[in-house]
């Protein structure tokens, strides 16, 4: 018997990162991956008191590549589970291979719709939104505002799609409003100028927008150099997250709807920011957050799991479902369909800050429609 196999208690978890390292979202990867790991190092560097190993991949934010890349990770290297990622594109594609392979998966930011409504899984969570929840809110805090004909841009891709019909449908909450014109333009083109002049031309009361990462910063600057900041009020969510540094005054004044927000001042957000800059010598944003929350996400499963084993997928399941995460954006739960159920904030630049301002939809449940989970 002197080479009897042993019985090893399960060893390091494998976490399969899959997030953009490039292109205009890769900023939007780091953060995420930065929140995730500081969460795990404040846990001691352990989740439940077991040790992860993480194999990274660049998804490019290109979904043709998203399935392949979704089966390379479970496939070749195995992972126990995967948190991905940023493109709502990408993200579908992963969420469908996820689901045919039963994999555990927490998206810790594309918020296509679909994840947690026709495509629900009981073993796919997100720590971030659904596309219609802090678009929704958008709409809303315009109606408030009183702003009657709204011209929208964004990219043509399923975000910038659900984007424009989540501020629609918050918008229309208010009776008066009308959207008068929508203008796209492909992913991740960045050739703002024509579209402006056409908003310049059509002279609505404000414009509402859908960018992101490093297009975001240049439509902010290209919005104001064009002279139209002056003129049209602009209504965002995302549009000034992580995009404030380098950009002068040009966003100063912004008002935009998010789930996150600079000032929120809860004991959790305090701790979190400090130790986040202490770290990184950056301050967190809201994908910084939700990189964070994924971590949390992960840790609730593991207390639900059978002898904290992510082997056993139905217990962590149940952990997730009945935690109550503390997360910097303040309490949340999921809600059936696995997407956090969230305060949406009203928001202002002030320097290089998206201030508090007020909160335009308190605890949003996205409708979650066609998901059957109980
Ligand atoms: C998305 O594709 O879902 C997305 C990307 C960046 C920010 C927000 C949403």
């Amino acid at each position: 018997m002197l080479f009897a196999p042993q019985l090893h208690a399960q060893s390091k978890i494998k976490v399969g990162l899959m997030l953009p390292a490039s292109g205009t979202f890769a900023q939007l990867g780091t953060d995420i991956e930065n929140g995730f790991r500081l969460f795990v190092k404040e846990q001691g560097g352990k989740l439940a008191g077991k040790e992860l190993e993480f194999v990274k991949l660049d998804d490019e934010s290109d979904p043709a590549k998203g399935a392949d890349n979704a089966n390379k990770l479970i496939t070749r290297d195995k992972v126990d589970i995967m948190v991905g990622t940023v493109h709502s594109g990408v993200a579908l594609a992963m969420t469908k291979i996820a689901k045919e392979n039963e994999t555990l998966l927490i998206v810790p930011n594309a918020g296509a719709n679909e994840i947690t409504r026709e495509l629900c899984d009981k073993y796919t969570f997100r720590s971030s939104f659904s596309n219609w929840q802090p678009h929704y809110g958008a709409g809303v805090l315009a109606a408030n505002a009183g702003v009657k004909k709204i011209v929208t841009i964004t990219w043509k891709y399923a975000a910038g799609d659900q984007a424009i019909q989540g501020f629609k449908d918050g918008f229309a909450t208010k009776a008066g409003g009308q959207v008068i014109e929508d203008l796209t333009l492909p992913f991740p083109n960045v050739e703002f100028q024509p579209l402006l002049t056409k908003i310049a031309d059509l002279k609505p009361d404000a414009v509402y927008t859908f960018f992101s990462g490093a297009a975001a910063s240049k439509f902010i600057k290209d919005y104001n150099d064009a002279g139209l900041k002056a003129k049209i009020p602009l209504y965002s969510a995302f549009l000034t997250d992580g995009t404030l540094e380098g950009l002068g005054t040009a966003a100063e004044g912004l008002v935009s709807a998010m789930h996150y927000a600079d000032g929120l001042e809860n004991a959790k957000d305090k701790a979190f920011r400090a130790n986040f800059k202490k770290e990184y010598n950056k301050d967190p944003d809201v994908f910084a957050v939700q990189g964070y929350d994924a971590a949390q996400i992960m840790l609730a499963g593991l207390k639900g799991a059978k002898n904290n084993d992510i082997k056993d997928k139905d217990g962590f399941v149940k952990g997730v479902e009945t935690a109550t995460i503390d997360s910097p954006r303040g309490e949340f739960t999921m809600s059936k369909a696995h997407n956090p159920v969230q305060t949406i904030y009203a928001r202002k630049v002030v320097g290089k800050e998206n201030k508090l301002t007020g909160i335009a939809v308190k605890n949003l449940a996205d409708p979650a429609t066609g998901c059957s989970l109980k």
